[in-house]
């Protein structure tokens, strides 16, 4: 099992955001879906340590998620935010700055073709990229990493349907080629089951 969630409570604000929530996630793609402030981003930062549960347990591949170092699981498990956040230059300088603090070579035309953007994307400078174009530099970043794991937080909320479908295709390639493992939160039920090999409906 990929991860798996046992008795999980989180507190935000003085209430439970989570209570009790059990879940099992296997190898694959996870589509969390649910309605708009039930806890799905706050879920998905608990699955690379970017927060820990306030009660109860998450095992990673059958090991408690607290015996791994936070910053060697995110490695391995990245987290692909809701809203685009690129430090300041080109493309690839974002890409190279992720793979240098992952450890890994960086082919960046291979990583752009993985998240669907086509080479001279790698010069482009991110103050000049559309909102979809941010969101697949973002995957791109990612993927700079290596990771086993891509957790995706809402990746296509504020694109058009070409920008979506983009990205959705690369998704699917990603899992198909290159047997990452995806948990993806959405919104959009339909998207969730064009992503997702699994459905997990987080409780309102
Ligand atoms: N740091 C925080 N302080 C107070 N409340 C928070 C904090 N983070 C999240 N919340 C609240 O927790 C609930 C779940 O948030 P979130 O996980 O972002 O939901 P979702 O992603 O499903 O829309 C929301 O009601 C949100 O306002
Ligand atoms: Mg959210």
């Amino acid at each position: 099992m990929l991860f798996e969630l046992r008795e999980v409570g989180v507190d935000r604000g003085g209430r439970a955001v989570l209570d009790s929530f059990g879940a099992s996630v296997p190898d694959g793609s996870t589509a969390i879906v649910g309605p708009s402030g039930v806890g799905k981003s706050t879920l998905l930062r608990l699955l690379n340590r970017l927060a820990d549960p306030d009660r109860g347990e998450i095992a990673y591949r059958g090991r408690p998620l607290t015996e791994y170092e936070p910053l060697a699981l995110r490695r391995e498990v990245a987290l692909v935010p809701q809203l685009p956040a690129l430090l300041e230059g080109t493309v690839e300088s974002n890409l190279r700055y992720a793979a240098e603090l992952a450890g890994e070579e960086l082919d960046a035309e291979a990583t752009l073709a993985r998240a669907g953007l086509d080479p001279s994307f790698a010069a482009r400078d991110v103050s000049r990229l559309s909102v979809g174009e941010q969101q697949r530099a973002m995957l791109a970043r990612a993927l700079a990493q290596r990771p086993r794991v891509l957790l995706l937080d809402e990746p296509t909320s504020a694109l058009d349907h070409a920008a979506r479908d983009r990205i959705e295709a690369a998704l699917a390639e990603l899992r198909r080629e290159h047997e990452v493992s995806i948990v993806l939160v959405s919104h959009d039920p339909e998207q969730a089951r064009r992503l997702g090999d699994q459905i997990l409906e987080m409780p309102a």
